[in-house]
C-alpha cells in the first residue's frame, strides 16, 4: 500500500531518538515517493556539504574541472597555490555556460561574446560593452560558492548556510588523521548511473550485513560481516569498522603513523548525504552520489593512494576488486528497486547494531534532523 507524505515522515520522526536494538527499516515509499524526493531537493540537496572531487585533480594554479550540481553549473578551480574556489560556470552577460570538461587556463573566456574572467571569477574584459557609462565590472564577476576541503576532498555548500564542515567532522578527523588522506592522490575514477534510489546506495555502502552474502567471493575473505563494528556517529558523519580476519596477510604498505589497530580494519565512513568511503592503510575508496531522480543516481567511484604508492603493483588488483564489488552491489540494488515498488512490503527489523541497525539508524537520524523542520 502506498503511504502519504505525513505517514512516511511520522516513521522518520521515530529516528529522532535512536534505539539501535529496536530499529526497523523505513517503509518502501521512503525510497520511491516523488514527494519525498521533492522534499529532499528542497531541504537537503542545496543545504548540505556535497563532495565534488579531490584536490589532487587540480594540483596547479589554473587547473579546473566542471560539473553541474542540481541545475547549477560549477567550475572547481585552483586560483593560487593554496586556494581552491568553486565558481558559478554561468556567464554574467547572457547566461551561457563558460567552461567544459577539465584543463588549465590563465583566464576563463565565455565562448558566446568573449567576456573574460580572472581565475577567481573577477571580470577582466567585456568587449565593446566596457565603454558604456553604466557598466560596472565589479557587479559582473562570477559568484562563488562556499567551499571546504577536508581529507583532500573538495566540498561545496550551494546555499552557503551550512555550519563549517570541519566542525561537523572533528571526531572523524581525529579517527583518521594517522592515515593522511590529504596526501593521497586519485589513481582511478569512473562514473556510472544506477537505477535505484540514492539512499539505497548510501545505505548499501554503509552496512556490513550484506558483505558475506552479496560479496561472498570478493569481500567476504577480506572484510566479512562478522567483523563489522559500529562506531558512534558525529554531527556530520557516521560509520563502522570493517575488520580483517587475523590470518589475512598484510594489505599493502602502511604509513609509519598508523597504530596496530589501524592495520586490522577499514574505516567505513559516510559524510551524508552523498559521500561514502572506506579507508584502509594507504588507500581510500569512495563514492560521490548525485541523485538525478527518485530512482536514478549518478555515481562516481574512485580510489586514491598515498603519493609514494603511485606505482603500487597492487593498484590494479585493488581497482579490479572495487569494480567487481560495485558491480555486485549494482546488480543487487536493481533487484531492491524492483521489490520496493511492491504493494506487499512493509517495514522490517534490521540486523544488529554492528551489522546494520547502527549505521542505518544513524543515517535515518541524520535525515530526520534535516527533513523534519
Ligand atoms: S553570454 Fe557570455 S559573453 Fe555573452
Ligand atoms: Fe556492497
Amino acid at each position: 500500500m502506498s503511504m502519504n507524505l505525513s505517514n512516511i515522515l511520522d516513521h522518520l520522526r521515530s529516528y529522532e531518538d535512536i534505539d539501535y536494538d529496536l530499529a526497523r527499516s523505513m517503509p518502501p515509499d521512503f525510497y520511491t515517493s516523488e514527494e519525498i524526493f521533492n522534499l529532499e531537493k528542497e531541504r537537503l540537496f542545496r543545504s548540505q556539504w556535497i563532495c565534488l572531487g579531490r584536490i589532487d585533480q587540480i594540483p596547479n594554479r589554473g587547473d579546473y574541472f566542471t560539473t553541474v550540481l542540481f541545475d547549477e553549473p560549477l567550475i572547481i578551480i585552483r586560483t593560487t597555490v593554496d586556494e581552491i574556489k568553486i565558481l558559478s560556470n554561468v556567464c554574467r552577460h547572457r547566461g551561457s555556460v563558460i567552461m567544459h570538461g577539465n584543463g588549465n587556463r590563465e583566464s576563463l573566456i565565455c565562448p558566446y561574446h568573449s567576456w573574460t574572467y580572472e581565475l577567481d571569477g573577477a571580470l577582466r574584459n567585456a568587449p565593446l560593452v566596457n565603454k558604456r557609462p553604466d557598466f560596472d565590472p565589479e557587479k559582473c564577476g562570477l559568484p562563488s560558492f562556499s567551499t571546504e576541503v577536508w581529507g583532500g576532498f573538495i566540498y561545496v555548500n550551494l546555499d552557503g548556510a551550512a555550519t563549517p564542515l570541519s566542525d561537523q567532522l572533528s571526531g572523524l578527523t581525529t579517527m583518521l588523521e594517522r592515515h593522511h588522506m590529504d596526501d593521497m592522490v586519485q589513481r582511478y575514477s569512473e562514473e556510472s548511473v544506477w537505477n535505484c534510489n540514492w539512499k539505497c546506495l548510501a545505505e548499501n555502502f554503509m552496512e556490513g550485513y550484506h558483505l558475506s552474502s552479496v560479496h561472498r567471493e570478493t569481500l567476504h575473505p577480506v572484510t566479512p560481516t562478522r567483523l563489522s563494528q559500529h562506531f558512534p556517529p558525529g554531527d556530520g558523519y557516521f560509520g563502522f569498522y570493517s575488520g580483517f580476519p587475523e590470518d589475512l596477510p598484510q594489505r599493502g604498505k602502511y604509513h609509519p603513523d598508523l597504530l596496530p589497530e589501524d592495520k586490522t580494519r577499514s574505516v567505513m565512513f559516510a559524510i551524508p548525504p552523498f559521500h561514502v568511503a572506506g579507508v584502509a592503510g594507504h588507500k581510500v575508496s569512495y563514492l560521490y552520489l548525485r541523485p538525478e531522480g527518485v530512482d536514478k543516481v549518478r555515481v562516481t567511484q574512485g580510489i586514491a593512494l598515498l603519493e609514494e604508492d603511485g606505482a603500487d603493483p597492487k593498484l590494479q588488483a585493488a581497482i579490479d576488486l572495487f569494480k567487481r564489488t560495485m558491480a555486485e552491489d549494482h546488480a543487487q540494488l536493481s533487484q531492491v528497486a524492483l521489490g520496493l515498488k511492491s504493494n506487499h512490503l512493509g517495514t522490517a527489523p534490521l540486523g544488529s547494531k554492528d551489522f546494520e541497525a547502527g549505521t542505518i539508524s544513524d543515517f535515518y537520524n541524520f535525515l530526520a534532523r534535516k527533513l523534519l523542520q
